[in-house]
């Protein structure tokens, strides 16, 4: 390793240590750049400080409106920034209708089910036109929808989530996607907070060769929606199956009924798209905060929608020609904005993968790839590293080819970078690396895909239009290039930020602006930084290394270590699969790393051996004062449904404290080996932990 590129900062207890080594660099291929979207390097241009907010006109641009905005961006109530305000649109005429003269034709959403026995199948735009319009007629004529109703869905990946979301959209009516994996209490509380009375369901769908009985939670949400004081007066559900019912839960005669039995009465007809006002909520987003309730992140509607189209136009590279697969939960933020909305909207082709991505075994993704010759390709590094974990060489064995593959959602290791980039990349293909947020719309920080090189573990620049900037908690500017790290925040409004939380106005500015804000009474965009919570330092080049939540950090000593930079150390050990990191209490230090790690399969070297390597690379590469307190090698790690590693669930156990609810993990069982295997044998415990433990890894 060169040690010269290791970045050694003196810092203060405001700032955050960094011992990150740059990484080389990546230059796009010239075959990617001859058919880019974006290759025109004047955008920097186009989108800098002196045009703004006008430069947003050009994603604006890209939908068909109604009626055309009077005013780019409104600052009059800061920070509640109005976009494109007297302009008026519909999301699901610019996401189907307006594409039915050139594309009818063509396979808007192609289903892949689970099950590799039944066939993906392909759904048009005009049979997409149909469908939504039937739904929307439902929603208003049976279900007695109206604009600016919200209505809360709980639905796992099936074309007919995003077909109800469409058909929401049409109406203006609000939808609140609730993540199918979550538990009916989880979606009872958020269809309260929303006010939906209507709660749309399915029946069942499959999860790791299972069928799973969705149904049974609408009971739970139901229930905990009452005790919130919210009444459900209709529960509709989609079956997996028409026509045959695949839960055990008796349907309450009155409340809930299947969907295709009532859209019989619908058949063929047609619903004119309402024109809504560019401000008009499009939906809601609940996200988790640190404390309290989870926030309705809520969304915009000509802003959001504009501020989507552009980035899947720019950042994703798709074109109507390409076989566009985003791997995400269509139930998450990036399933909202770029399986469907984004992608729709630039009259695209979007897979829909049904299960999970090793189900039957880790090279699926490969072979839907090359089935349905697939070739952008978006997913997280928790995806990634499990891919890489259960299948290293898969990806080699499978005909596909990726142009463009993204990675989302939280910080990805170099190793764990450069095996997406040569096994599944196949060396060919570009990797955006896009960091972004519920709250933000869309994203914030990536490479420009043919125009930027690309640096493994680093997110890359501010887009077009964003202006990122680091603080410390003393409001000063951390410079690129310090080697030192901060919080970073946004300068500017952008389009696809959210409107408020719902409900809740007061939060919103507490949440976001108030750390940062420099005069609350002024009308200024400047003086309202967005603080996004992230740890992260800035390059000279002003790429971004985002270090985790600040909730997430360790504070050592008094340094505080980003957890990440911690567990891709563990990664570059060759034995190790996955790695999270946790602070434990320590009497002297404060708090001291605890390292977790799974290993590849078929490993020799002895579990002492390995830990002795775990602890001597991090000192190395990070230095003593990270050196973990124990290491601990497990079976697997806790895990949300989504794939993310439960920290929190970690940092309990090696605490000694309550692990709190595991029920809606997907591997919950694992909890118990791992406490035993810390905690020995004995009475689970439950002691209070201090704050920051607590909390540490609630933001998801
Ligand atoms: O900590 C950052 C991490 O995910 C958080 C946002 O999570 P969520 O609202 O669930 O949205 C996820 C999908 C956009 C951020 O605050 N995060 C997101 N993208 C990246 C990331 N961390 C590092 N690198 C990224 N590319």
């Amino acid at each position: 390793m060169d040690q010269s590129k290791i970045i050694s900062s003196e810092v203060n207890e405001a700032q955050i240590a960094v011992h990150w080594k740059e990484e080389e660099i990546y230059r796009p291929s010239a075959k990617f750049i001859a058919q880019a979207n974006l290759k025109d390097a004047s955008v920097m241009d186009r989108f800098s400080e002196k045009n703004f907010p006008g430069c947003f006109t050009e994603y604006a641009e890209m939908l068909t409106w109604i009626e055309p905005w009077r005013e780019i961006l409104d600052t009059s109530d800061p920070p509640f920034w109005k976009w494109f305000t007297g302009g008026k649109l519909n999301a699901c005429f610019n996401c189907v209708d307006r594409h039915l003269e050139k594309y009818k034709n063509k396979a808007a959403l192609i289903f892949v089910p689970e099950a590799e026995e039944e066939a993906p199948v392909a759904i048009t735009y005009q049979e997409i036109y149909a469908r939504v319009n039937e739904v929307a007629a439902m929603l208003r004529d049976f279900a007695g929808l109206t604009s600016g109703d919200r209505v809360t869905i709980h639905m796992p990946m099936i074309p007919e989530l995003p077909i109800t979301m469409l058909a929401c959209a049409r109406l203006g009516v609000i939808h609140s996607v609730v993540f199918g994996g979550f538990s009916g209490e989880a979606c009872g509380l958020r269809a309260a907070d929303s006010g939906s009375r209507v709660l749309i369901y399915a029946d069942s769908y499959y999860r790791g060769g299972k069928l799973i009985d969705h149904k049974s939670s609408a009971e739970v949400a139901v229930e905990s929606a009452r005790r919130e004081g919210q009444n459900i007066d209709k529960v509709l559900v989609w079956r997996r199956y028409p026509g045959k019912y695949g839960s055990v839960t008796p349907m309450v005669e009155g409340r809930d009924f299947f969907v295709d039995e009532v859209l019989k009465n619908f058949r063929g007809k047609k619903i004119q798209p309402v024109a809504m006002d560019a401000e008009a909520p499009l939906f809601l987003m609940y996200t988790s905060g640190t404390t309290g309730k989870p926030k309705g992140c809520q969304h915009r509607t000509g802003g959001y929608l504009a501020y989507v189209t552009g980035t899947s136009k720019y950042f994703q590279d798709i074109k109507p020609e390409d076989v566009y697969w985003c791997m995400a939960d269509i139930g998450w933020i990036t399933g909202h904005s770029y399986i469907v909305y984004g992608p729709l909207a630039l009259g695209a082709t979007s897979v829909i993968y049904e299960g999970v991505p090793n189900y039957p075994s880790a090279a699926r993704p490969w072979k839907i790839a090359e089935r349905l010759d697939v070739n952008i390709f978006h997913t997280s590094p928790t995806a990634i590293r499990m891919l890489r974990k259960a299948g290293f060489d898969e990806p080699q064995k499978y005909d596909f080819h990726f142009k463009h593959m993204t990675t989302v959602g939280e910080p990805i290791e170099p190793e764990v970078w450069k095996w997406y980039y040569e096994v599944v990349g196949k060396g060919e293909a570009v990797i955006v690396d896009t960091w972004w947020q519920t709250e933000t719309g869309g994203f914030l920080c990536s490479t420009k895909p043919a125009l930027d090189a690309m640096k493994p573990g680093s997110a890359g620049p501010g887009v077009p239009g964003i202006y990122p900037i680091i603080y410390d908690e003393d409001n000063q500017e951390m410079q690129a290039g310090s080697g030192k790290a901060g919080n970073l925040c946004i300068r500017n409004p952008w389009p696809g930020i959210i409107q408020t939380i719902w409900g809740d106005r007061e939060r919103f500015v507490r949440q976001y602006y108030q750390k940062y804000c420099r005069n609350p009474q002024s009308k200024d965009w400047k003086d309202w930084p967005y603080f996004a919570g992230d740890g992260a330092l800035m390059a000279a080049d002003g790429y971004l290394r985002i270090l985790g939540r600040v909730d997430d950090v360790i504070n050592v000593a008094g340094h505080r270590l980003g957890t990440k930079e911690l567990e891709s150390a563990c990664l570059t050990v060759d034995e190790v699969a996955e790695a999270a990191v946790v602070p434990v209490v320590d009497e002297i230090k404060g708090r001291m790393p605890e390292i977790y790690i799974s290993l590849k399969p078929g490993i020799k070297a002895s579990p002492a051996d390995v830990k002795a390597k775990v602890t001597q690379t991090i000192e190395t590469m990070i230095g003593k004062i990270a050196r973990p307190k124990t290491v601990q090698i497990v079976p697997d790690m806790p895990k949300t449904r989504s794939g993310k590693i439960m920290r929190r669930v970690l940092a309990a156990i090696s605490n000694h404290m309550n692990v709190g609810d595991i029920s809606t993990l997907a591997n919950p069982d694992i909890v118990e080996q791992i406490r035993v295997q810390v905690q020995g044998q004995g009475p689970v415990e439950t002691q209070e932990g201090p704050e920051d433990v607590k909390h540490f890894g609630t933001v998801e």
